[in-house]
Parts: structure tokens; sequence; C-alpha cells
């Protein structure tokens, strides 16, 4: 299949392209480059041993985004993962990141429907079950108002992608709502690229062991979990970016579905464990202080996975171990390109 990726040169998207070639289908890449790097293609073409098409280009360019679509025509799906992303950003700049995540979806969902796009994977995150009553989640958990534009975003986003395929005969739609993406390709040659300081532990962990940061501050010890720090559902970007493949393969033999999988290990983990983790599995000691809870933040999540892995037959089979130490791994490759 021929897939039309946007944001595909960020952190999950170069690992779904990544994907997608090593099962055989092509990508078409748009991204405008606003939070990652042009460097990114050439080690995706390594990876993947061909040349990747690549168009930079502003998803909220709609003539743009069209002569793309006519250029690639046809495109037997979209995985639509171009959005901003930094959830306390978007406290600051609400309009931004409804224009970025919103017009910018709409914009797409028009090229789905101006050029017969049969088949589409949003980018989703499990932000839209808020802080549940009970966890595990499971898709049905209700969704909830986040207190956040970028949490919002992709609740509304949900919402417009479910209607429009229930309306719209021809298009089939799955929405991934992921839980916390972490590590790298095994190759170290393609990973996450923050920039400035992390808000995200994984990044934060590395960039502190690699002497960046001076130490890192594990937020909140007073929780209601056994260490007493919170919890998060951590996954391998490399897990993440199969279920991509799983769905767009999935949407082929389903056409016109909608639907909305967890996409998670199952298993939930404590901040202090995934220190743990990268300690073991890097040799590194990691410098670390407690401090009081992240305004914001909720105590526990993690995922039911049972229907993902009923449905699309997809389960995360990386360990924590292997997601802090690839993580490791890209961080050190990472400063020798820059030393
Ligand atoms: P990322 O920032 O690394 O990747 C997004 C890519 O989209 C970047 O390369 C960026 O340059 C590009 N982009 C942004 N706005 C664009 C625009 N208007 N036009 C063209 N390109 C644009 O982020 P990521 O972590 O890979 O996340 C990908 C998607 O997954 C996003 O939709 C994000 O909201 C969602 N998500 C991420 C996480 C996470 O923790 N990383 C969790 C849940 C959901
Ligand atoms: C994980 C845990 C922190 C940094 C965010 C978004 C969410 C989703 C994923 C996109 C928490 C703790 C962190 C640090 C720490 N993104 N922590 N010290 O908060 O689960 O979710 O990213 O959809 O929408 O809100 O991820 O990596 O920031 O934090 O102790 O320096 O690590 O308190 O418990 P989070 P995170």
């Amino acid at each position: 299949m021929k897939i039309l990726v946007t944001g595909g040169l960020g952190y999950i998207g170069s690992h779904t392209v990544a994907e997608l070639y090593r099962h055989g289908h092509q990508a078409v890449i748009i991204d405008d480059l606003s939070n990652s790097s042009r460097q990114v293609l050439p080690a995706l073409e390594n990876l993947v041993g061909t040349n990747i098409p690549f168009y930079q280009l502003d998803i909220l360019n709609q003539d743009g985004l069209a002569r793309v679509f006519e250029q690639e025509f046809p495109v037997d799906g979209i995985i639509h993962f171009a959005a901003k992303k930094a959830v306390n950003e978007s406290l600051q700049k609400p309009l931004i990141y409804f224009e970025n995540n919103i017009t910018g979806l709409l914009n797409i969902v028009r090229c789905v429907e101006d050029f017969n796009v049969n088949n589409l994977v949003f980018s989703s995150s499990c932000t839209v079950y808020g802080q549940p009553e009970r966890v595990p989640v499971t898709e049905s958990t209700p969704t909830t108002r986040s207190v956040t534009p970028y949490g919002n975003s992709k609740l509304i986003a949900e919402m417009i992608l479910e209607e429009y395929t229930r309306l719209h005969k021809g298009l089939g739609t799955v929405m991934l709502r992921y839980f916390n993406p972490v590590g790298a390709h095994e190759s170290a040659t393609i990973g996450e690229l923050p920039i400035g300081v992390p808000a995200n532990l994984m990044p934060f962990i590395t960039q502190t062991a690699a002497g960046v940061r001076e130490r890192l501050k594990v937020f909140g010890s007073d929780y209601n979990t056994r260490d007493g720090t919170a919890i998060r559902d951590y996954i391998h970007v490399v897990d993440l970016a199969d279920a991509h493949v799983k769905a767009i393969e999935w949407l082929q033999e389903h056409p016109d579905e909608v639907e909305f999988f967890n996409v998670g290990t199952g298993t939930g983990q404590t901040v202090l464990e995934v220190i743990e983790s990268f300690e073991r599995s890097t040799g590194q000691k990691l410098n670390y202080e407690i401090v009081g809870r992240r305004e914001g933040d909720i105590e526990q999540i993690w995922a039911d996975t049972t229907k993902v892995e009923q449905v699309l037959g997809w389960k995360a089979t990386r360990t924590l171990d292997e997601m802090t130490s690839s993580a490791w791994k890209w961080e050190c490759a990472l400063r020798a390109q820059k030393s």
C-alpha cells in the first residue's frame, strides 16, 4: 500500500514509516519540520534502503495539500500524526493548538473526500480518559473534557472523525489512543528529538544521565500507588509503530468501519520503577530528587488491551528494560553526532 504519513519525520511518525517499509508498504511523508529535523529523512531512507517521497508542507495550507494528493494519486491510506503536542504550551497558545490540530485535521478530511481515500488512522491519546474512576481503562471507559486545549483538541478530533466516517460512505477510520510512547529504534538512528527542556519523563531521564540536566525531579511521592509515585503505561515506540501498520492493514479488510483502540502494554509502571529499569538496563546511576506533585498530573492510568489484541491481532512485545535501554542508546548516539 502507498500510505501518506503526515508528521512522518516526527518521533512516532518516523518509527511508523520504518515499520511500514519493513512490512512491504510505501510511504509519502508530509511534514513542515516545525517539531522535527530534515536530517531524519536521510536517516530513515538509510534504514529502509530506498528514497522516500517527502513534501515540506504545513497541513494548514489546503492548496498545497491538494497538490500533493494530486501528484501522489491514488493514495491507499493516510496516517495522520501532524499535530502540536506540548500540553503546557497549549495553555499559553490555545488558538495555535486548535488551528493545527482541528483545522489541520479538517484539511486532511477534505483531501480524503476530494481524492477518494478509503483508510485513515488517527493519533489520539489516553488523555481523552482524564483520571478514570477505574483502571485499567477499556475503550468504553467514558471520555472526559480535558483541562488543556491539547487534550480537548484530541477529544474534538475524535468526535469529528467518528461522525464524518459514519456519514461518508467509503471511508474507514481507526483512532489509536496511545498511552506513553518511549524508547527508540534499535539501530539508534531515529528517536525522539525534544526541543528545549523536555516535559516528558524519558527524555528528561536520558538527558540527566548524559549530563545535560543536573537532576531529575520526581513529581509526587504521595499518590495512592505501590511506591507513592504516579503510574503510566509506557509503550515502546516501535511496538506503537507496528500497531499503525496493523490498523491500516485491518482497514483494508474492513471498509467503512470506525473503531477506537487503546495502544499500551496493559501494565502500569511507577516513576520509580522506570528509574530502576533505566539504571538496571544501562548501568547508569541517575541523579534524582523527589519533589511535590506536578499540577494537572493524574495519579494512575494503564490500558486494557483486550480489544486491540482481539480485533487487530496486535500486542506489545518489548519490555520496560528495552524501552529504557533503547532510549539511552539513542541519547548517546545523539550526543556523539553533536560532538
Ligand atoms: P512530534 O512532534 O515528534 O511529531 C509531529 C510531527 O508533525 C513533527 O515532525 C512536526 O514537525 C509535524 N507537524 C506538526 N504540525 C504540522 C503541520 N501543521 N503541518 C505539517 N507537519 C506538522 O510528535 P509525536 O510524539 O511523534 O506525536 C505524533 C502524534 O501523536 C501527535 O498527533 C500527538 O498529539 C500524538 N500523541 C503523542 C504522544 C506522545 O507522548 N508522544 C501521546 C499521545 C498522542
Ligand atoms: C510521566 C510521569 C510525571 C517528568 C503526557 C501528556 C499526555 C500524553 C503523554 C500526548 C508522570 C512524571 C515527568 C519529570 C516526573 N501526550 N515525571 N518528572 O504526564 O503521562 O502525559 O504525555 O497525548 O497527554 O500529558 O507523561 O512523560 O510527562 O510524565 O516525575 O521530569 O513521569 O509526573 O507521572 P504524562 P510524562
